[in-house]
């Protein structure tokens, strides 16, 4: 049984992806918890990220299968977007999962109280004047949309994702800054509904956190289907027009549209909220913590986007869980964040697990790695789907698969294999031995890891 005079055994600040699983996993465990939150439970994620984002990309499929539908023999027409409509959907998704996570949080007698938390002491946590205590206390406030110096979000013409998921109509023309996960699935979602798209990206190439294959096959596809695209060239100025934004990019060009959306990365959410007053670790707004996800200050844990990583809605589920696992004294193992999925959604779609090849040669040494990449070319189910792409797996001589990466429509739902892969540190033999189902676009892994353990079947060695 707790103390009741220490409080709560576990108190968390953040109610997003981190926070709840925290707190679920936490009870589970038979700890008393308060979770706070200052809006809705379930956070970015569940309101201005994953789930409203991929709503729209689906409806944007659905909009590019009525427009190519003859290909298929199919006779349909695309008469046009009704934004309402598919707002109507996208919220309706969001509505019932919410409702379903309140239920959750309910039933599991968490302590959930509304407001705004401040840290007022190393196991305090102050809400409207109330003060919480508990034994251990998790951060888990989470991430806003970034700007860059001088470029102000007015969300009217120049905008962030979260403004660009309530548009009440299409825009005819936008630019998207940053070509990084939030800008490629914009550009892709708008280009569907008949936007003229224009993305303007720093690095030398899209997705340029991806292995380098991935970029150019999403750039290879991007340029057929018409998404206009300039990488190498950051971003110098905005000035509204009297339709739109008039963008300038170094050396001098000028872009035109309607808005501009700005997806340059997302900033922790920790200032003005007693993190630095109390003497906790932090270095560029992030806090910093060891691997077992604990602060400089003892009791004190931190989760999800303010941890320096990739900032991933499931990454933040893994270590809620971890943190209620470890104060329960479980001794969980650590995380290893390359073993977390990754994929984004934008058409084609790219998913990867692991190490990029790049990686791996800095980690193991060039002639210690193989890379094999199975081309969709020779996938029946792909082939049936019109999509392109490939499989890609980097392994290591005499080793296991250290990296899986794989660009084409659906490619996202093949990714809970691959990451079986990495995470047992499977061989290629070990997989090649096992039956993959015909015809499916999971097949193309079946097939890539028995060419990688030396037996193609429909490829080459
Ligand atoms: P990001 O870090 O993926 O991409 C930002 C891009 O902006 C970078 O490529 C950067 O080089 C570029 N950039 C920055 N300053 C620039 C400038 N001045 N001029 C031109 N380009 C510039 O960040 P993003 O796309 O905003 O996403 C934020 C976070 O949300 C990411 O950590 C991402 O993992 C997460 N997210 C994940 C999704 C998924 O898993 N499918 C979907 C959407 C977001």
């Amino acid at each position: 049984m707790s103390d009741p005079n220490l409080g709560y055994d576990v108190v968390i600040l953040g109610g997003g992806s981190g926070g709840y699983a925290c707190a679920l996993r936490a009870v589970q465990l038979g700890l008393r918890v308060a979770l706070i939150e200052k809006d809705k439970v379930g956070g970015t994620c569940l309101h201005r990220g994953c789930i409203p984002t991929k709503a729209l990309l689906h409806a944007a499929e659905v909009a590019d299968s009525t427009r190519e539908s003859a290909q298929f023999g199919v006779l349909a027409e695309l008469t046009g977007i009704d934004m309402s409509g598919v707002n109507a959907y996208k919220d309706g998704v969001v509505a019932k999962l919410y409702k379903g996570l309140q239920g959750m949080i309910k039933a599991a007698k968490i302590d959930y109280i509304e407001g705004t938390g401040k840290l007022v002491g190393k196991n305090t946590v102050e809400v409207d004047g109330r003060r919480i205590t508990g034994k251990n206390l998790v951060l888990a406030t989470g991430s806003y949309s970034k700007s860059i110096p001088g470029l102000d979000i007015d969300g009217e013409r120049v905008i962030s994702s979260e403004h660009a998921l309530n548009l009440g109509e299409v825009p005819a023309s936008a630019v998207i800054l940053g070509g990084g996960v939030i800008g490629v699935e914009f550009a892709s979602a708008w280009h569907s509904f008949g936007t003229d798209v224009t993305i303007i990206e720093a690095l030398p190439r899209l997705v340029a956190a991806e292995d380098a294959d991935c970029s150019k096959q999403v750039e290879r596809t991007f340029r057929k289907r018409g998404i206009t695209f300039k990488t190498g060239k950051p971003f110098e100025s905005v000035k509204h027009t009297d339709t739109g934004v008039s963008v300038t990019i170094q050396g001098g060009e000028v872009v035109e549209a309607e808005l501009l959306l700005v997806a340059v990365g997302r900033g922790p959410v920790t200032q003005g909220i007693g993190y630095e007053e109390q003497g906790v670790g932090m270095d560029r707004g992030f806090v910093l913590t060891d691997e077992r996800l604990r602060t400089n200050i003892p009791g004190v844990y931190a989760v999800g986007d303010i941890v320096p990583g990739m900032q991933l809605a499931h990454r933040g589920f893994a270590q809620g869980i971890f943190v209620a696992e470890d104060i329960a004294g479980l001794d969980p193992q650590p995380i290893d964040e390359n073993g977390i999925p990754r994929v984004t959604y934008c058409e084609p779609e790219v998913a990867s697990v692991g190490l990029t090849e790049e990686k791996a040669k800095e980690k193991y040494g060039a002639d210690k790695v193989k890379t094999y990449n199975y081309n969709l070319g020779g996938n029946g189910k792909s082939q049936i789907l019109k999509t392109q792409g490939f499989v890609k797996l980097v392994g290591v001589v005499d080793g296991p698969v250290v990296g899986v990466h794989m660009v084409g429509s659906r490619v996202g739902e093949l990714i809970g294999e691959a990451q079986l892969i990495y995470n047992w540190e499977a061989f290629p033999s070990d997989v090649a031995q096992l039956i993959h189902m015909h015809p499916t676009q999971n097949e193309a892994l079946g097939e890539a890891h028995l060419a990688l353990a030396g037996k193609p079947l429909h490829a080459h060695a």
